[in-house]
């Protein structure tokens, strides 16, 4: 940081004085939904635009490479940012041309008048109404008409963005070069750190410390150092040497200096791409062309190419290209000088190690000029194509004879195929002097294939698709190429439906359209209900103010814990060994078994069978053994580190579920079986029967913020108070007293917000919680601990992996009469929540279908690995992935489209599911329907086949599923909610309920049910946080119910202030709400009131198959189209219509922000993410390196969401339905 300067989210605005638009605009676009990405992807926006003021959107799109979002689905954030494009002003500028609208903008009521969509054009199919309002209040519930003359946001709100009112970069830093000149040293204890500004320290460095690490932007090396715990006692960084970053044009090519950045190489090589002719810069194009797929722009901006090189990982995206192109390296050393090496198949030696030597540096890259008859292609396969490692790489040098299709020489470099990057030496000798064509094309894959063996067991998996790959790869460059050679060999002829074969998938601009019902003019502005307003806290989310668990401050003695975890599936515990541990400086002490009693050392959500701290046995990977307690983080995570643990290997270890059927390992076997008729009997008689069975795999919630918790022992009666990142307060609390042996009433948890929890902080928040109670005891200290990504991944579980097998019967025209299914879920080591998981997978495996005969069983299987947990959908995805492959088998065999299929078996109003639960207010064909024609499905088709028939190498596909989900938890009791009000002689209310605020908008929807019943501002009221000493005894923030259970429970509440407040308002009809609340006050009426609601008829008796297990359901309608690239199995999904009921929305952004957010994670589990286990059951996939969830580049080119029109629920708050 040395003589740089710094800006961080909190230096570029602030709630308190004034926000810059980058901050605004995220949150009035309902960009932030958590806010735990939102400062992250705030400052990629703000350096975009202090870089370019006006960016374009393709430099927008580049700028966000680097960016997670886990909630929003992206959409918005696009929505509110392409308002400072260039783009953006063009067409606001078109449109004013074109419209006559006046200086207003946006506001001009020419625009008003039209029907609404946010992205600035005007919609079609907005919902309109008759915009009278009937306002009938009973039981909560309303009834409006609506008109249609609202947008999401209004991009004329924005504060205009003015360059010039930047904050200027420090003179001092800009007009001196003093810091940069300066030969820097630090010395720490354990490391060195030396920052030469010549080459000639720099070799003198180097031959002083031949160990000595050069690290350059530290992508790499920080990774060593983090994740592989490696050490490196002298660091050198080579930044300030001139030779080292220096980039300049030779005579045959470009001379790159090693420490130069992508960025800045990237920058240099288009500068020749422009100027110099085409023909010279092939190698250029493809190189400029992989880096736009390298990293993310962060990465890019630090990272250097010769740090590629030298890093040598076998899928470096650079290597292979400058492998293929011959590139020439300089390396020196103090006393030899430079001596020059081609980066060949000699190059590298083995796994990471090349031809350098120790003392030895990389001095620069030449990479030459291509000429007229040489032709350069790459490419990269990755699973996301942005920010993501390659899967398989190529690079294709081919030079022909002049002017005709005979191979002069040709050259390769693969990555991914063998443990460094390598060429093809075979299938180049034998292709020199044949020509360009089909025939070569042959002998070159079976060359290929030759060169390229890759082992069975070769690490990264993926055997025969990475074989398979680069001979797609290269024949993506035969067909590239051949079209290029066309215009210069005419005996060359491409079919053009082979042409689709080289298109890559490029980033799209993005369309989208929400519709939503809007409130008539009538409705009082104050009364803020089923607006669009945007999400309480976005402002200080995007700001950086919000306060989340690992923020609140230091608390006096604090210190910090790290887990031991367990390494084995299967083992005894011999000896633990801590001593090496409690020698080191700042540690505490060491927390285990030891330090509890037997009886008190289990805990667990439905039943307690987890260990706090295991001590005798492990039965998975990732159970916690004890946690050390010392000073800092850094401290007590290299101790926990030196803890060694001694195992005895058991036998048998049960990862898969094939395992754990085979051992017949269960939680029970079968859980449930629920049966509807007789199915033998119809699968006997039935014409036609399908047979089959289809498997999904885990996913990481990957919320942003890991699992933290903060516990404070209080200095009276065994108090202690926890600030938990906790889906699920009361339970926290509830455990801590249980281990502890103290009342729940000393135990209070409390949560302001949390970043994302998704299900997986519903019950195993409690487990990190509940093992820091016992040492914050022991210490009488508070202790803090934020989970380590790769910690939060083993210890904390992911959705359950589920073997699914049905057996079906139906008629000819695939009328489903009856199937039988058996759903085998991994649940791991424990039981945590599997049996409500199952069982809703059981309840809801039928999706939106009549299916009048059924058996289901259910199998939750005991295996060797992390303990599953909630996620949401909670089973739900799960079953219905099976009742759609049922369909579409189906479909297949009766040659039918499925659409035809789930069309003829939709549910009906009034139909019985296979559980006996009677379906009301059923919308589910009013969606289909809806969806079937605002997304034009029937024609759509018909362009999609002719896509098809025209292009042999790219398919496109159109689906239609719908969804219904039951709103309810299958507990009964837990369909509970409370609340407590607190009025104040100011007027203002202080708002407490029993749900966390976890991005889904829950606090906001509480305040707007509130303000909506005292008719008051929302900005009188407050919610500060959840904490169980203001409700008491509530249920989790899950099932999908926190707005439901609260909301009744918020209106409960102020409906007993306002009934005591009624008084006073009919003696004073004109009187404040301040007024009001003062009379009261001063003749001693209570101002405070709780409120509760218990969701009436709701239980289901699995005996009997009596009662009801939902609530409602919420249904909808999605129809999405995808491109796949046949030859590598990219995609690209290119429209997505969703229709959905969500009632009487109660503010219709964050609703369509959940069905967004929800789709992408639904993308990400069936396209993206997949946990990876090793055979001994530890998780693989460990971090965002490993693990990709979706990114900016992969939401849908078209996403429309609609909330559909004319739908009320009379079984929730205000007719809502949750989404
Ligand atoms: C999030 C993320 C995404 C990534 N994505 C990609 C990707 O898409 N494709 C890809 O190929 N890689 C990727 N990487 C890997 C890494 O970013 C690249 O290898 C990058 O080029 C390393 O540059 P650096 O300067 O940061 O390396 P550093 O960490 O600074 O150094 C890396 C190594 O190079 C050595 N070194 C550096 N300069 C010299 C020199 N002059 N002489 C001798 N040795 C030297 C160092 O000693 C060290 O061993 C990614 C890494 C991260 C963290
Ligand atoms: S808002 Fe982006 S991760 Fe939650």
């Amino acid at each position: 940081m040395h003589g740089l300067a710094v800006t961080t989210v909190e230096g570029i605005g602030s709630t308190k004085t004034r926000l810059h638009p980058v901050q605004e605009r995220i949150a009035k676009s309902h960009g932030s939904q958590c806010g735990f990405c939102t400062p992250g992807i705030v400052m990629s926006m703000y350096t975009l635009i202090r870089n370019s003021p006006k960016p374009t959107m393709k430099q927008m799109e580049t700028a966000f490479q680097g960016n997670l979002c886990r909630c929003t689905g992206y959409r918005a954030i696009i929505e509110g940012y392409r308002t400072f494009t260039e783009e953006w002003e063009q067409i606001q500028n078109e449109k004013r041309l074109n419209s006559g609208v006046c200086g207003m903008g946006d506001k001009c009521c020419k625009l008003q008048n039209a029907t609404k969509s946010v992205n600035g054009s005007v919609g079609t199919n907005g919902v309109d109404g008759d915009g009278t309002s009937s306002n009938s209040e009973t039981n909560g519930t309303n009834n409006f008409h609506y008109t249609a003359d609202e947008t999401l946001f209004n991009p004329s709100e924005f504060t205009p963005y003015h360059p010039s009112q930047e904050p200027i970069f420090p003179p001092e830093l800009k007009l001196t070069d003093k810091y940069d000149k300066q030969y820097l040293i630090f010395k720490g204890t354990d490391v060195t750190w030396y920052r030469p500004t010549s080459l000639k320290k720099l070799l003198k460095l180097k031959s002083m410390h031949p160990d000595a690490k050069i690290v350059v932007g530290n992508t790499e090396v920080g990774v060593e150092i983090k994740f592989k715990h490696l050490t490196y006692p002298v660091i050198i960084q080579p930044v300030q040497v001139p030779e080292l970053v220096r980039i300049t044009k030779t005579q045959t090519g470009v001379k790159i200096g090693a420490a130069a950045t992508l960025n800045d190489v990237e920058i240099f090589l288009r500068d020749q791409i422009k100027n110099q002719p085409d023909h010279k810069t092939r190698i250029f194009v493809a190189m400029v062309e992989m880096i736009n797929w390298f990293a993310g722009k962060q990465i890019r901006s630090v990272g250097a190419l010769g740090s590629n090189i030298m890093t040598g990982s076998p899928i470096s995206d650079m290597i292979p290209i400058l492998m293929a192109a011959k590139s020439e390296l300089e390396v020196q050393n103090k006393d030899s000088g430079v001596r020059k090496v081609v980066l060949d198949n000699k190059f590298f030696v083995g796994y990471r190690k090349s031809i350098i030597k120790p003392d030895e540096i990389l001095l620069s890259i030449h990479v030459p000029f291509s000429h007229e008859d040489q032709y350069f292609q790459a490419y990269k396969q990755a699973r996301r194509r942005e920010d993501d490692i390659a899967i398989v790489n190529a690079a294709v040098n081919v030079t022909f004879k002049p002017k005709s299709n005979i191979i002069s020489n040709i050259s390769f470099g693969f990555g991914g195929m063998s443990f460094k990057t390598v060429t093809a030496p075979k299938t180049e000798d034998k292709l020199r002097g044949m020509p360009w064509n089909k025939e070569t094309l042959e002998v070159a894959y079976s060359y290929l294939l030759e060169d390229l063996p890759l082992d069975p067991g070769a690490p990264g998996g993926m055997i025969q698709y990475r074989r398979s790959l680069t001979l797609s790869l290269f024949f993506k460059a035969f067909l590239t190429i051949s079209q290029k050679l066309e215009k210069c060999v005419p005996s060359i002829k491409l079919d053009q439906r082979e042409v689709s074969g080289i298109r890559g998938f490029q980033g799209q601009e993005l369309k989208s359209s929400q519709y939503f019902t809007v409130v008539p003019n009538t409705q009082e502005k104050t009364n803020v209900l089923q607006r669009p307003i945007v999400h309480m806290s976005a402002y200080k989310q995007a700001s950086g103010e919000a306060v989340y668990c690992d923020d609140i401050p230091y608390q006096e003695g604090e210190l910090y814990c790290s887990f031991i975890l367990s390494a084995k599936p299967h083992a005894n515990i011999l000896k633990i060994d801590d001593s090496k541990a409690l020698a080191m400086e700042g540690v505490y002490g060491f927390v285990s078994a030891k330090d509890i009693s037997e009886k008190k050392n289990w805990w667990g959500t439905v039943v307690h069978d987890e260990r706090v701290f295991y001590s005798d046995k492990v039965t998975a990977p990732g159970q916690i053994i004890g946690l050390i307690v010392a000073e800092n983080q850094d401290i007590a995570q290299r101790a926990a580190r030196k803890v060694r643990v001694e195992y005895q290997d058991l036998e048998p270890v049960v990862i898969s579920i094939e395992e754990a059927i085979k051992h017949k390992s269960y939680f029970a076997d079968p859980h449930r079986i629920i049966r509807k008729g007789d199915i033998d009997k119809v699968l006997t008689e039935a014409s036609h029967v399908v047979q089959g069975e289809c498997r999904m795999g885990g996913q990481e919630h990957f919320y942003l913020e890991t699992q933290t918790c903060i516990v404070i022992p209080k200095p009276e009666d065994d108090e202690m108070e926890i600030f938990s990142s906790t889906q699920n307060p009361t339970e926290v609390s509830k455990l801590i007293a249980e281990v502890l042996g103290v009342q729940q009433n000393k135990i209070v948890t409390k949560v302001k917000r949390i970043g994302g929890g998704f299900g997986g902080k519903e019950s195993k928040a409690a487990m990190i919680a509940v093992a820091m109670a016992v040492a914050a005891k022991k210490f009488n200290r508070p202790l803090r601990c934020m989970l380590d990504r790769d910690e939060d991944i083993i210890m904390t579980g992911a959705r359950h992996p589920f073997l699914m097998k049905y057996k079906a019967a139906f008629d000819e025209i695939g009328k489903i009469l009856g199937c039988d299914v058996e759903l085998y879920s991994n649940c791991g080591y424990a039981l945590d929540l599997s049996l409500s998981v199952l069982e809703r997978a059981m309840t809801l495996f039928e999706n939106s279908y009549r299916i009048p005969v059924v058996r289901v069983t259910g199998y939750p299987c005991k295996t060797n690995i992390t303990s599953n947990t909630a996620f949401r959908g909670f089973g739900g995805p799960q079953g219905m992935f099976l009742v759609e492959c049922m369909a579409q088998h189906i479909a297949d065999y009766l040659n039918r489209d499925p659409v035809e299929i789930s069309e003829l078996n939709l549910y009906k109003e009034g139909d019985i599911t296979h559980y006996n639960q009677k379906l009301t207010n059923c919308t589910l064909d009013k969606c289909w329907t809806e969806c079937i024609n605002s997304s034009d499905y029937y024609n759509r088709r018909k362009e999609v086949e002719k896509f098809n028939r025209e292009n042999r190498y790219k398919k496109r596909g159109l689906s239609v599923i719908p969804t219904k989900y039951g709103i309810a938890f299958t507990a009964p009791f837990l369909n509970q909610g409370g609340a407590l009000i607190l009025v104040y002689t100011d007027g203002s209310v202080l708002l407490s309920h029993g749900g966390i605020e976890m991005g889904q908008g829950l606090h906001t929807k509480m305040i707007q049910v509130a303000s909506r019943v005292l008719e008051i501002p929302v900005e009188k009221i407050h919610t500060s946080e959840i904490s169980t000493d203001k409700v008491p005894n509530t249920s989790p923030t899950a099932a999908s119910s926190g707005s439901d259970l609260n909301g009744m429970a918020v209106l409960e509440a102020c409906k007993v202030i306002k009934e005591r407040l009624k008084p006073y308002k009919e003696a004073n009809p004109n009187d404040t709400w301040e007024q009001l609340v003062k009379k009261a006050y001063f003749d001693r009426i209570s101002l405070s009131a709780t409120g509760f609601y218990r969701t009436p008829d709701i239980g289901y008796n699995w005996e009997t198959g009596e009662g009801n297990v939902y609530n409602y359901y919420t249904v909808g309608v999605a129809c999405t189209e995808v491109e796949i690239d046949t030859l590598t199995g990219d995609h690209q999904v290119l429209r997505t219509d969703i229709v959905m009921d969500l009632g009487e929305s109660l503010n219709p952004a964050i609703d369509i922000g959940q069905i967004e957010g929800a789709f992408m994670q639904g993308y990400g589990l069936f396209v993206l993410e997949e946990m990876v286990y090793s055979p001994k059951g530890e998780t693989f996939t460990r971090g965002p390196g490993t693990y990709k969830i979706p990114g900016f580049a992969d939401i849908p080119a078209e996403f429309n969401v609609s909330l559909l029109k004319g739908s009320s629920n009379p079984r929730a708050v205000y007719s809502s339905k949750v989404s």
